[in-house]
């Protein structure tokens, strides 16, 4: 079977999950869910980063201590996945000891290969970034995310000789064309990498929350470091069982938002070949949800919960918007109209009142027993295209256009009803055919939309009489046209998506 690993970045836990941390999760189930109706093996991890000063700064303004802090604040990410219907794997917390093995062995890979030495630095360092800048990158020593002073820092660390690896990760890119999406980021990869690396260093003397170097317990390692090396140890690396991570490394996508992309790019595949491993395969790189303009952040302090819009218009309602209404890649912009105009327009208006139709002239019009599809139908094709273009986007990491290509088949299905107009026929053979072909094309698109709401598409399954769980089907079988059969009992329901006021 084809295994597909998928990773989220861990997220900080110096404070509660906001709606940009949401959508980079939501995406991922989304993808993951697509992968399980492809039959693929998925794995799919997600977890918290809890170490580096960061960290260690916001549970001393708490007055609390560091792992009390991260164990208060893990579960809320915990619990907000669940609320948001995450399927993920596994969860990984850096405070685990799975982990601190993993990263200790990885950190003594590269000590062996002679890629981390001792050395002096100082420069300018942004806590919120955990990472540092140059002069010409912090203009007027301002951070270019948080445009929040940064700090000067010296101190004599361990080094990870990044300068070392020009050459390989400019070969590497060169001969693995693809594997950054959307494909313009990795120009920005490779200009990164065309200006010179500096190297960086992966240890604190003065920090003392995070994990010891193995080669000298008197630092503790570099917080990013200690991050990114979460994606193997994971599956088991650095312990006595690494079967996992012999399956599913190299990791097929890691998503992630353009906020991280030089660590993830250039840092760790150059960590990864220093130790003898293989790169990632594949990057999907996320732009930002804004809010007036702005990057939503802790730091900015313009956060939205997540769970306030899941009380207010549902989970998969919110999901639905958060995948379609940002081409993944490129800025969106987060607005309360904007998602309760989708709702209204793309939910109320087709979505639900496809289904409700539906239920309403098979019980009027068919006895309320669903009725066969015909081979020849003109929604069969309609059908087949949305099947391979949502499965195209699906695989390219293009929620917003899958989920469209889905739509454009509930528009064609509405429309087929409305030239028909069955409700006004007698009923007949006219009717089940013009009937059974809304059915077949229905089922068709709970299975499409299953991947962004799955309770929902579980739901219209149910109702048009279909047994078993959606999850359990395959697109390459029941994503053919004719899969519906005659004869199940079609249930009516409540409204799925009431029409709201705006
Ligand atoms: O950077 N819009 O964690 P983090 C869209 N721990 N996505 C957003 C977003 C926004 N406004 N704000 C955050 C870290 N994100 C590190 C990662 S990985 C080894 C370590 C998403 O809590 C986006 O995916 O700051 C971004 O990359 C991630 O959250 C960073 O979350
Ligand atoms: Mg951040």
């Amino acid at each position: 079977m084809n295994r597909y690993y998928l990773t989220t970045p861990i997220y900080y836990v110096n404070a509660r999950p906001h709606l940009g941390h949401a959508y980079t999760t939501i995406v991922g189930d989304a993808v993951a869910r697509w992968h399980r109706l492809l039959g693929h093996d998925v794995h799919f991890l997600t977890g918290t980063d809890e170490h580096g000063l960061k960290i260690q700064q916001a549970a001393d303004a708490a007055g609390v201590a560091p792992q009390k802090f991260a164990d208060d604040i893990a579960p809320l990410f915990e619990q907000a996945w669940q609320r948001l219907n995450i399927s993920y794997t596994d969860f990984i917390r850096t405070t685990e000891q799975r982990h601190r093995a993993g990263v200790s062995k990885l950190l003594q890979a590269c000590f062996d290969a002679g890629d981390i030495e001792l050395d002096s630095y100082s420069g300018l360092y942004c806590v919120a970034c955990e990472a540092y800048y140059t002069e010409e990158e912090a203009q007027n020593n301002i951070c270019p995310i948080h445009k929040k002073p940064v700090d000067r820092v010296e101190e004599e660390n361990y080094f990870f000789r990044l300068s070392r690896f020009e050459d390989r990760l400019l070969q590497w890119y060169a001969d693995h064309a693809g594997a950054v999406v959307p494909e313009h980021r990795v120009n920005e990869v490779i200009g990164f990498i065309k200006q010179g690396l500096n190297d960086f260093s992966v240890s604190r003397k003065t920090l003392k929350w995070g994990i010891p170097l193995p080669f000298d317990k008197t630092h503790v390692a570099y917080v990013w470091f200690d991050a990114l090396a979460n994606y193997i140890t994971a599956l088991g690396y650095g312990s006595d069982d690494e079967s996992l991570f012999q399956k599913y490394w190299p990791v097929n996508h890691h998503l992630i938002g353009k906020d991280i992309l030089r660590f993830h790019c250039i840092y760790w595949p150059a960590m990864l070949m220093s130790a003898g491993i293989e790169p990632p395969k594949g990057w999907a790189v996320g732009g930002w949800l804004l809010v007036g303009g702005e990057k939503m952040s802790k730091t900015s302090g313009n956060v939205v919960d997540p769970l306030d819009l899941v009380d207010d218009v549902g989970v998969d309602a919110f999901r639905y918007y958060v995948l379609a209404n940002t081409n993944y890649g490129n800025d969106g912009d987060f607005t309360f109209e904007g998602l309760i105009a989708r709702y209204n327009s793309d939910l109320a208006n087709n979505l639900g009142n496809l289904t409700s139709r539906i239920a309403t002239v098979v019980e009027k019009k068919c006895n309320g027993l669903g009725t066969a599809p015909q081979h020849d139908s003109a929604l069969a094709s309609i059908a087949q295209q949305a099947v391979v273009a949502a499965g195209d986007h699906w695989e390219n990491m293009q929620p917003s256009k899958a989920l469209d290509a889905t739509w454009s088949l509930i528009r064609a299905t509405n429309a087929h009803l409305e030239n028909h107009e069955p409700w006004k026929a007698e009923p007949g053979q006219t009717v089940d055919a013009v009937m059974g072909d809304a059915l077949e094309a229905l089922r068709i698109i709970a299975i499409l939309a299953y991947p962004a709401m799955p309770d929902t598409a579980q739901e219209i399954w149910r109702r048009i009489g279909l047994t078993g769980e959606i999850l359990d089907q395959r697109i390459s079988t029941s994503g053919q046209w004719g899969g519906y059969v005659a004869g199940n009992a079609v249930l009516k329901g409540e409204s799925l998506f009431p029409r709201r006021k705006v």
